[in-house]
């Protein structure tokens, strides 16, 4: 049976990135698959140092969860630190983790570019503690965005190079996972680069329609096609596949077909475009707040998760203790 675990930093609200790279492919790999997923809230720590904000985002997370349709019956969700087995495992795989390859991760050079007093060595490590999350249930598929590409190649070189030097078939090679398509990438609204959290710049599961609309009014476009098959600008080109993710086909065809023919009016393409975000993301922002409030039951879905998470990771530590030749007496 396969395995799927997915994880999400508990760094502010989700927005639509997060959705459509993740969520709503544990949503519906849940019932399929033996399917872990957490909250990555020592991940946030390498750049997140609140402590108040830290714990209320937990709670946030863990509340979109559940609204997105994560069942905790089905599934096994859980936070990281209430599994204190991947701290070992990541330290056990960091002695075979080279710091070349660390240092050439495109997330880690990232980070100390736009953060330069803050090169810590959890940064540095980041992608080692993101492998042992996926190795400590021994998952085979890991829903994920394009962004998180080259961390699933890390992994598969840690797993690799364990089963080798070691001689054993103990680590599968976890693969990246869109339910039926490529990786995505969803764009922001700004004209440029991804949606994200901290970049001012996402719709976010929570976002009432009429913030919602505004913000979809003010994406980026441009003066326009001039003539019939003009190159798309960086803006427009956002909202199509915005547009992808949401809308039905025929939508998209419509609105292609008028950009070539150079009778496209950007108001009416954001109104739609708006009102089929609306259509996905209500039905969740409506259970939110209610779910968030209620910390009995986040409370219970936590404690239930984070048992059956240390059980398979105990399983797993134990095994590659042995391997490694840290064994009792
Ligand atoms: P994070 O918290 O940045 O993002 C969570 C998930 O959302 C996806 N995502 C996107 N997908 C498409 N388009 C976007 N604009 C977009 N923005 C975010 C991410 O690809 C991710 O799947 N390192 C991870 C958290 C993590 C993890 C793991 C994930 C820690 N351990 C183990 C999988 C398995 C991260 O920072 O995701």
């Amino acid at each position: 049976m396969d395995i799927v675990l997915s994880g999400i930093r508990p760094t502010g609200r989700l927005h639509l990135g997060n959705y459509f790279g993740a969520l709503r492919n544990f949503v519906r790999m849940q019932h399929d698959a033996k399917c872990y997923f957490f909250i990555a809230d020592y991940h946030s720590l390498t750049t997140h140092n609140d402590p108040e904000h830290l714990h209320e985002n937990v709670k946030t997370v863990l509340a979109e969860y559940l609204a997105a349709g994560i069942d905790p019956q089905v599934a096994t969700i859980y936070i990281q630190s209430d599994v204190p087995q991947v701290t070992e495992l990541s330290l056990l795989l960091s002695m075979h983790a080279y710091v070349g390859e660390l240092e050439r991760t495109a997330s880690f050079k990232d980070k100390i570019r736009k953060n330069p007093s803050n090169v810590n060595a959890g940064l540095l490590c980041y992608p080692v503690l993101m492998a042992a999350d996926i190795l400590l249930h021994r998952a085979t598929h890991v829903p994920v965005g394009k962004d998180q590409e080259q961390h699933l190649e890390l992994t598969r070189v840690f797993a690799r190079r364990f089963n080798n030097m070691y001689g054993v078939e103990y680590f599968p090679e976890s693969q990246p996972y869109n339910f039926g398509a490529e990786l995505v990438k969803i764009p922001g609204l700004d004209g440029s680069g991804k949606m994200g959290k901290s970049e001012n710049n996402g719709i976010f599961l929570a976002d009432p329609d009429n913030v919602i609309r505004k913000k979809v009014m003010k994406a980026v476009t441009d003066s326009g096609p001039t003539e019939p098959n003009s190159p798309v600008s960086e803006g427009v080109a956002n909202i199509f596949t915005i547009m992808e993710a949401v809308s039905d086909p025929s939508t998209i065809t419509y609105f292609k077909e008028q950009y070539a023919a150079c009778t496209i009016r950007y108001g009416d393409l954001k109104k739609q475009l708006a009102e089929d975000i609306i259509r996905t993301v209500a039905p969740i922002r409506e259970r939110i707040e209610a779910i968030r409030n209620d910390d009995a039951y986040l409370h219970r879905v936590v404690c239930e998760g984070a048992e059956k998470a240390r059980e398979s990771a105990a399983a797993t530590v134990s095994d590659v203790r042995n391997i490694m030749g840290i064994r009792p007496f």
